[in-house]
């Protein structure tokens, strides 16, 4: 069933090829890792004798999808058989956003927000020693990999609280330079963060420079996604223009209740700046962010859901609020107490989600935090909530809109050839649905829970998850380098 030299056809489905054109009914015939021909349902290429049939009658067969933003580098390693990913359709996890990549950084004890990775698989020099432990590890998905800037910081400078000077800077770039050598698709950035906060335009713009030759990508979290955050926006966009790559805006969102609404504001600069510039963005389709548990985002009008706690472990699942109330303080000092810990903050308006999901720029990005105790939903749901919320439920955006976003639009950002797109020769990265019933089924009260009408994934042309098993029945993931 592996990657032998069978010939097998996904027959009598409709197919999306990627690249957003309409569906269609075809026959997919796969050997070994690859699409060897597309052909009318109930032709045969020549040689097609013996060949096994999966019948597809009713479902739609597409590429794979590609989580665009993941936090999946550790665990990739962990736990291979990536079920969170798998059961949603995902064939492919660009990891190391937000300014947090495994790659290049050495300790025990990393700090926040490097500890979203969780905390022991930080023993990566390079990204050459790391694509050999995923190869090792042969995880049920594919690999792709962004090196973090807060990652960079924490090696190359002894005091993250001012910007980089020349010798650390040039220790970053040499650093950089070597991964984008060895296959990384891009830097990304999290000035967000505090580790990373005092890094200015100059140094960043100074390492995009360093990506640039190589088509790399340049994903940023910006520094503010509240009040400042046309100014935080103008920051990612002139550090891009700069260092000459195309740029990513992370999760866009505009958070706080004071800022609701305003992606009508952010999406017309984006647009504009679009004339100008190779821009684009990720969304994950839910009204909560989630992150490390941080004082500053306790506004005390939203509500925030302790995902974990290292002092008090029993808090995952509860509110803030009634946490608080319980122990008698404010919700600051509660945050205090619970802290380190991670947190969904119900902060963003259901219009701006829309808006920017149905944006024609956005791809899809789970921004799934897999080490998290109790994680947000966006874990194990997030791509067939697309599909259920934005196609079926609300019908704003087409069936091949909504794919297109997940599949070929994704491949072409991020430069991964072979993926994301259906046709002869391309990677056998393929998931078969039922359209009638696909939708996520993970909450935040119960975020394990599996998607429906996910039937099959196939990685790598080998048959890697069952929906009717639930399981991960193979594993052919491989680490995924820049094209
Ligand atoms: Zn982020
Ligand atoms: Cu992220």
């Amino acid at each position: 069933m592996a990657n032998d030299n069978h010939l097998t056809v996904l027959c009598n489905g409709l197919l999306f090829d990627g690249t957003g054109a309409p569906t269609r009914p075809a026959d997919i015939w796969i050997r070994q890792d690859r699409v060897v021909a597309i052909c009318d349902p109930g032709v045969s290429p020549p040689g097609s004798m013996g060949a096994r049939r999966v019948d597809c009658a009713d479902r739609v067969v597409a590429p794979g999808f590609i989580d665009v933003h993941t936090h999946d580098d550790a665990i990739v390693l962990d736990q291979p058989e990536m079920l969170p990913k798998l059961s949603q359709g995902v064939t492919t996890v660009i990891g190391g956003n937000c300014g947090i990549s495994l790659v290049p950084l050495i300790t025990d004890s990393p700090e926040a927000p490097l500890s979203l990775l969780g905390t022991h698989q930080f023993r990566f020099a390079d990204l050459r020693s790391y694509q050999d432990a995923v190869d090792a590890a042969r995880p049920g998905v594919n690999v792709a990999m962004l090196i973090g800037h807060t990652a960079l910081r924490m090696q190359a400078m002894s005091d993250l609280d001012r910007p980089a000077n020349a010798a650390e800077l040039q220790r970053m770039c040499d650093v950089l330079d070597s991964a984008m050598q060895a296959g990384a698709v891009g830097l990304s950035s999290g000035v967000f963060y505090h580790p990373a906060f005092a890094a200015d335009v100059h140094e960043l713009s100074t390492l995009v420079r360093v990506i640039a030759p190589y088509h790399g990508v340049y994903t940023s979290h910006i520094r503010d996604e509240l009040k400042g955050i046309m100014a935080s926006l103008e920051e990612a966009a002139l550090t891009a223009r700069l260092g000459g790559a195309a740029l990513v805006l992370s999760h866009h969102k505009c958070a706080g209740p004071g800022n609701w609404g305003r992606t009508r504001e952010t999406l017309a600069r984006i647009e504009a700046l679009s004339q100008e510039q190779s821009i684009g963005l990720d969304v994950y389709p839910y009204t909560a962010g989630s992150t490390v548990l941080r004082e500053d985002l306790v506004d005390g009008v939203i509500d925030i859901l302790i995902t974990g706690s290292q002092s008090h472990p029993e808090m995952a699942g509860r509110y803030l609020a009634d946490i608080a109330k319980e122990w008698g303080v404010s919700q600051v000092q509660a945050v205090r107490r619970l802290s380190p810990g991670g947190a969904c903050y119900f902060q963003m308006q259901q219009e701006d989600v829309d808006r920017v999901v149905c944006h024609p720029l956005t791809v899809i990005g789970s921004d799934g935090l897999p080490h998290d105790e109790r994680p947000h939903p966006r874990l194990w749901g997030a791509f067939p909530r697309v599909l259920n919320q934005y196609w079926r439920e609300k019908g704003l955006l087409s069936l091949e809109q909504a794919l297109h976003k997940m599949t070929g639009l994704s491949a072409e950002r991020f430069h991964l050839a072979g993926r994301g797109i259906l046709r002869t020769g391309s990677f056998a990265d393929v998931v078969v649905f039922d359209p009638a019933l696909v939708r996520d089924c993970s909450t935040y009260s119960e975020p394990w829970r599996f998607s429906e009408g996910i039937e099959q994934v196939w990685v790598n042309g080998c048959l890697s998850y069952s929906g009717r098993e639930r399981a991960c029945i193979g594993r052919a993931g491989r680490f995924v380098p820049r094209a």
